[in-house]
C-alpha cells in the first residue's frame, strides 16, 4: 500500500515535471538543463537594466530567430533594433524549437524538436555542471562557468551590428542583412582585410569588389595605416570610433552618453545610430558613405545609379534592358534584345555623359582615337561598351573597353563619356534625347532610403549642453518685410486676438511671451538689428542658447498667415540650415526662436582672415548642400534670394548653416513666377542679373549669389567694395568686374600653363597654402554659377555633386 502510494506520487511528480510550464515572467538568467521555448513570447532573458532582451524573434510566417534586441517595443517597430542573431540564415519553426543549455555546458538552438544537428550551438563544454547564461547591461549575451570564466559571448560573433565596447577584431566581421525585412546574410561585409585595413566590400555569387575606402586609393591617401596588425576597431558610448588602421571618427552628437549602435545596412552603407529616448527614435549620427551611388552592386548590372537631393537614390535600367527581378535591384537588368552573332554589324553606341561604370575593363588603351576605341569594342563580342576620356592627366586619350556594365553611376568628370553597345534599332529610339535616362522621372520621396545626417541636441548635464550647443549670431542683413507685404495680401481683418491652439510639430514649439521674456532677460542682450527685426540672445529653460528674433510691429501680419509661413520653416530640416525651434505670437508681436552659432558669420570670418583652405572648401560644399535642400527637397519649393556671407553662419566645427531663409525670404514657386514679383530682393554685390533685367526669377538667382560668395572666399575680394580702379563705382559693375577679372586670369591659365594665374587669383593672405586641383575645380564651378544666362548655370544639387565628386580623380583605374 505504502509502496503503491509512493509509486503513484512518483508518477504524478514525474508527469508534472515533464509538462511544459509556461513561464510568463522574464528571466535574468538561464541555468544548466533549462530552455527558452519558442512558444512563449514572454519567455525571454532580460538584462539587469532591462534595456536588452534575448529570445525568439518573429522574422516571418512561422519563422523565428533567436536574437538579442532593444527591449523597448516602440523601437522594434523600426525593424532596426535587433543587435544579434544566432544563425540568421536558418530561422526556426514556431513549434518544438528551443534554446537549451545542456548539462555539458553547450548552448544549442534546435529547430522543431530536431536535436541533431542543432541549428546553432555555442560549442562550449564544461566539466563543472554549473553554467549560466545571462544578458549583460551592454547587450552582451554571456555564458559563464561557475568560477565566472566566460565560456562564450555573443560579442565575439557579431551579425550586422556592433554595440559600444564590442570590438571588431581579426576574427570577426559584420555582414549586412539581405533587406530591411529579411535578416539573412546579405551582400556587404565590413572587416579588416589582409593589409590590416578596415574595408567595406560587396560580393554576390558573380562578382566582388571593394568600395570603401575606394579601391584605387592608397591607404595613406585616406589616412589609414597598414602597419598595425592588431586589427581592433571599437567605439564607445560617447560616439568615438577608433581602429588600429587609424580610422577614427566622432558621431555628430559626440560626447553625449546615449545608446548607440553601428549597423552595416542592407544597402552597404554604415550608419551609427543614437537613441533619442524622448522621441523614441533612432537617429543616424554618422555614415560611412554620403554618396550612395558609390556603393558597389547597389543597382546590379546594366543599370545606372543616380542620386539627387530631390529624389534620393534611383536605379534605372539602361535603354533596351529590363529588370531581372522586379522587386529587387540587386539582380540588375538584362538585355531585352538578342545578342548578335554576326560580328556586331547591327550594333551601335549610345552616349552617356558624366557617367562611369566602375571596373570590369576587358581592355585599356592609351592614345586610341575615338573611332579606334569604338572599333575595338564593336569587334569583340563580349564588349558591352566603353568609357572614353578625351583628356587624361597628361592630355592623352584613354579608352576602357568594358566586359560588364556594373556599378554604373553619374560622376563629375566632364571629359568622361560612356558608350553603351546596343542594337541600332534601340539606339534610334533614344538618340534624340539628350539624356536617354531622362524620359521617366521618378517623383517619389517616400521610397527614399538615403539618410541625411540629423542634428542632435543632447540635454545631458547643463554644463555639457551649454558647451556643445550650436550657437547663432544673427545676420545683420535682416528681414525685408516690404517684400512680404508686397506678395502676400495682408488681411488685417482676419486677425483674431484669441489664442487658438495650433498644433505645429512635436519638436517645434510655440513659446509664450513670458518664456521669451525670461530667456532674454527682458530683451536685454541685442545681437543684431535689421530693417524689420531685432535679434536678441537668450537662454531657454532647457539651457539651449537661442537667437530670438522680434519683428517690428509695423510689419505686422495676421496670425494665420504667420503660421502658414511658420509651418514651412518648421519642416525645413537640414544640417546646413539654421534650425528654427519655435515661435511666439502675442497680440501684434511676432517672434522666431532659432539656434545660436558660436563662430559667427562667414562675413566676420572672412574679414578676420581665419579660415584655412579646408574650411573654405567645407563651407562651399555645406552651403551648396543647404541651398540644394531648400531648392529641391520634397518640401515646398523655396528660394533664399539673399545668399551672402552675412547669411552663412558657422558652427563650432565650421560647418556652415544658411540663415535667414525664413519668413519673408520664402518664395513659393507660383509667387516667383508671378511677373509682379519684382526687383527688391537681395543685397547689392550678390544679385543675379535677372533682378535687374526683366526676367523670371528662378532658383538660379541663388546659384548666382552662391557663385559670387565662393569667388569672394577664394579671392578675398568682396564684390561690394570697389577694389578695381577702372570701374564706374556701381556695385553691379564691381561684381561684374570680379567675375571678369577671374575669367581673364583663367583664360591666361589655358595659354601659358597653370601655376601662375591661380596664385594671382587666390587670396594672397593664404600664403599659397591650398590644394590647387581642388581650388581650380572650385573656381570652375563658381564661374559656371555666375554665368549671365540663367540656363547656363548648374542647379544647386549639380554643384553639390560636382564639389563632392572632386576627390574622384580616377574614375576607372583597376
Ligand atoms: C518593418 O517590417 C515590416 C514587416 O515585418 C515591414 O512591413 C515594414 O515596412 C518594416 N519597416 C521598416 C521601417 O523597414
Ligand atoms: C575541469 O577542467 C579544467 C580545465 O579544463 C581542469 O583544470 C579542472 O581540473 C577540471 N575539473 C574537474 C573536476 O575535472
Ligand atoms: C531572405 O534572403 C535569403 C537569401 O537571399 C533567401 O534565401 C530567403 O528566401 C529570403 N527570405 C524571405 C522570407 O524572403
Ligand atoms: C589622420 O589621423 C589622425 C589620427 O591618427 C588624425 O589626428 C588626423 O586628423 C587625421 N587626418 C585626416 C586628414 O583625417
Ligand atoms: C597597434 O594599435 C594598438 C592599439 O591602438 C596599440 O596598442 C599598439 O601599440 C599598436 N602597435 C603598433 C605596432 O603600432
Ligand atoms: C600619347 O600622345 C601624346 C600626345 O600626342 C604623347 O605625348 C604621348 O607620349 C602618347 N602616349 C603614349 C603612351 O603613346
Ligand atoms: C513611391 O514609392 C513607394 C515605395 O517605394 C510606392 O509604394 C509608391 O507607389 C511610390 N509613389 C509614386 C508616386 O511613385
Amino acid at each position: 500500500m505504502d509502496m503503491l502510494f509512493m509509486v503513484f506520487v512518483a508518477v504524478v511528480i514525474l508527469l508534472a515535471s515533464s509538462l511544459p510550464v509556461p513561464s510568463f515572467s522574464t528571466r535574468i538568467s538561464l541555468s544548466t538543463g533549462s530552455s527558452l521555448d519558442v512558444r512563449y513570447k514572454e519567455d525571454v532573458l532580460v538584462s539587469a537594466n532591462e534595456v536588452f532582451s534575448a529570445g525568439f524573434y518573429s522574422v516571418g510566417v512561422n519563422a523565428y530567430c533567436f536574437a538579442i534586441w532593444f527591449t523597448d517595443q516602440s523601437l522594434n517597430k523600426q525593424n532596426h533594433s535587433i543587435v544579434w542573431i544566432a544563425n540568421r540564415d536558418y530561422p526556426v519553426n514556431g513549434k518544438g524549437s528551443k534554446l537549451s543549455l545542456l548539462k555539458n555546458g553547450n548552448l544549442v538552438l534546435i529547430d522543431a524538436g530536431q536535436w541533431h544537428p542543432p541549428v546553432w550551438e555555442s560549442v562550449t563544454n564544461s566539466n563543472t555542471s554549473e553554467v549560466t547564461l545571462s544578458l549583460a547591461d551592454n547587450g552582451n549575451l554571456i555564458l559563464r562557468a561557475r568560477g565566472g570564466e566566460r565560456l562564450w559571448q555573443s560579442f565575439d560573433s557579431p551579425t550586422d551590428t556592433l554595440l559600444p565596447d564590442q570590438p571588431l577584431t581579426r576574427g570577426t566581421l559584420l555582414v549586412s542583412s539581405r533587406s530591411s525585412t529579411n535578416y539573412s546574410s546579405g551582400f556587404y561585409k565590413f572587416r579588416f582585410d589582409d593589409y590590416n585595413i578596415l574595408r567595406l566590400s560587396f560580393s554576390n555569387l558573380e562578382v566582388s569588389s571593394l568600395y570603401w575606402p575606394y579601391a584605387w586609393q592608397h591607404p595613406a591617401e585616406t589616412n589609414r595605416t597598414m602597419y598595425n596588425s592588431s586589427r581592433i576597431a571599437v567605439f564607445d558610448n560617447y560616439g568615438h570610433f577608433m581602429s588600429t588602421d587609424n580610422l577614427q571618427f566622432r558621431t555628430s552628437d559626440f560626447r553625449s552618453r546615449v545608446w548607440r549602435r553601428l549597423v552595416l545596412e542592407p544597402d552597404g552603407n554604415i550608419h551609427v545610430y543614437s537613441l533619442d529616448e524622448r522621441r523614441k527614435v533612432w537617429e543616424v549620427t554618422w555614415q560611412a558613405i554620403s554618396q550612395p551611388c558609390r556603393i558597389h552592386g547597389i543597382c546590379g548590372q546594366n543599370s545606372l545609379c543616380t542620386y539627387s537631393q530631390k529624389f534620393g537614390r534611383k536605379c534605372k535600367c539602361l535603354p533596351g534592358h529590363k529588370m531581372n527581378v522586379p522587386t529587387d535591384w540587386s539582380y540588375g537588368c538584362e538585355p531585352d534584345f538578342k545578342p548578335s552573332d554576326d560580328g556586331g554589324s547591327t550594333f551601335g553606341f549610345l552616349q552617356f555623359s558624366h557617367t562611369d561604370f566602375y571596373g570590369y575593363d576587358s581592355g585599356f588603351f592609351v592614345n586610341f582615337t575615338f573611332d579606334r576605341c569604338k572599333e575595338e569594342c564593336l569587334s569583340h563580342y563580349n564588349c558591352k561598351g566603353f568609357l572614353f576620356r578625351a583628356k587624361g592627366s597628361k592630355g592623352e586619350n584613354l579608352c576602357y573597353a568594358k566586359s560588364r556594365l556594373l556599378n554604373g553611376q553619374q560622376v563629375f568628370d566632364v571629359h568622361s563619356f560612356v558608350y553603351v553597345k546596343l542594337p541600332t534599332n534601340i539606339i534610334k529610339i533614344y538618340e534624340k534625347k539628350t539624356n536617354p535616362l531622362e524620359d521617366s522621372p521618378f517623383l517619389n520621396c517616400s521610397g527614399q532610403d538615403i539618410i541625411h545626417l540629423g542634428r542632435a541636441y543632447k540635454k545631458n548635464s547643463p554644463n555639457d549642453s551649454v558647451k556643445y550647443m550650436l550657437w547663432f549670431i544673427c545676420a545683420l542683413g535682416g528681414f525685408e518685410m516690404i517684400a512680404m507685404a508686397y506678395f502676400f495680401s495682408v488681411n488685417m481683418g482676419t486677425y483674431k486676438s484669441n489664442q487658438v491652439y495650433h498644433q505645429v510639430a512635436t519638436s517645434f514649439k510655440r513659446f509664450t511671451y513670458n518664456e521669451l521674456k525670461k530667456a532674454t532677460n527682458n530683451f536685454s542682450q541685442e545681437i543684431g538689428r535689421g530693417s524689420s527685426s531685432i535679434v536678441y540672445k537668450g537662454v531657454l529653460q532647457d539651457n539651449r542658447v537661442a537667437a530670438i528674433k522680434r519683428f517690428k510691429e509695423e510689419n505686422f501680419r495676421g496670425e494665420a498667415e504667420f503660421l502658414a509661413e511658420i509651418s514651412i520653416i518648421e519642416r525645413l530640416n537640414h544640417i546646413n540650415l539654421i534650425e528654427t525651434w519655435g515661435y511666439c505670437i502675442k497680440g501684434k508681436q511676432r517672434f522666431l526662436v532659432s539656434e545660436y552659432m558660436d563662430n559667427g558669420s562667414l562675413a566676420d570670418n572672412l574679414s578676420l582672415n581665419i579660415l584655412d583652405w579646408e574650411k573654405k572648401y567645407k563651407i562651399a560644399l555645406g552651403t551648396a548642400k543647404g541651398l540644394a535642400y531648400l531648392h529641391e527637397e520634397c518640401l515646398e519649393w523655396v528660394l533664399h534670394c539673399d545668399v551672402k556671407p552675412h547669411n552663412i553662419l558657422l558652427d563650432s566645427n565650421y560647418e556652415p548653416k544658411v540663415a535667414d531663409f525664413g519668413l519673408s525670404k520664402l518664395l513659393k514657386r507660383d509667387v516667383a513666377r508671378n511677373p509682379r514679383f519684382s526687383r527688391i530682393r537681395g543685397t547689392r554685390g550678390y544679385m543675379a542679373p535677372e533682378w535687374i533685367s526683366n526676367q523670371t526669377i528662378t532658383s538660379k538667382v541663388d546659384v548666382y549669389s552662391y557663385g559670387i560668395v565662393v569667388l569672394e572666399m577664394i579671392t578675398g575680394r568682396s564684390p561690394t567694395t570697389n577694389v578695381y580702379d577702372d570701374t564706374d563705382g556701381s556695385s553691379r559693375a564691381e561684381q561684374k568686374m570680379l567675375v571678369k577679372w577671374i575669367r581673364d586670369k583663367m583664360q591666361v591659365d589655358n595659354v601659358t600653363g597653370k601655376a601662375l594665374p591661380m596664385m594671382e587669383i587666390v587670396d594672397p593672405r593664404m600664403n599659397g597654402m591650398y590644394d590647387r586641383p581642388r581650388m581650380e575645380a572650385l573656381v570652375q564651378v563658381a564661374l559656371q554659377c555666375v554665368e549671365d544666362q540663367e540656363r547656363a548655370r548648374p542647379t544647386m544639387s549639380n554643384v553639390v555633386d560636382m564639389l563632392a565628386g572632386l576627390d574622384l580623380h580616377h574614375p576607372s583605374q583597376n
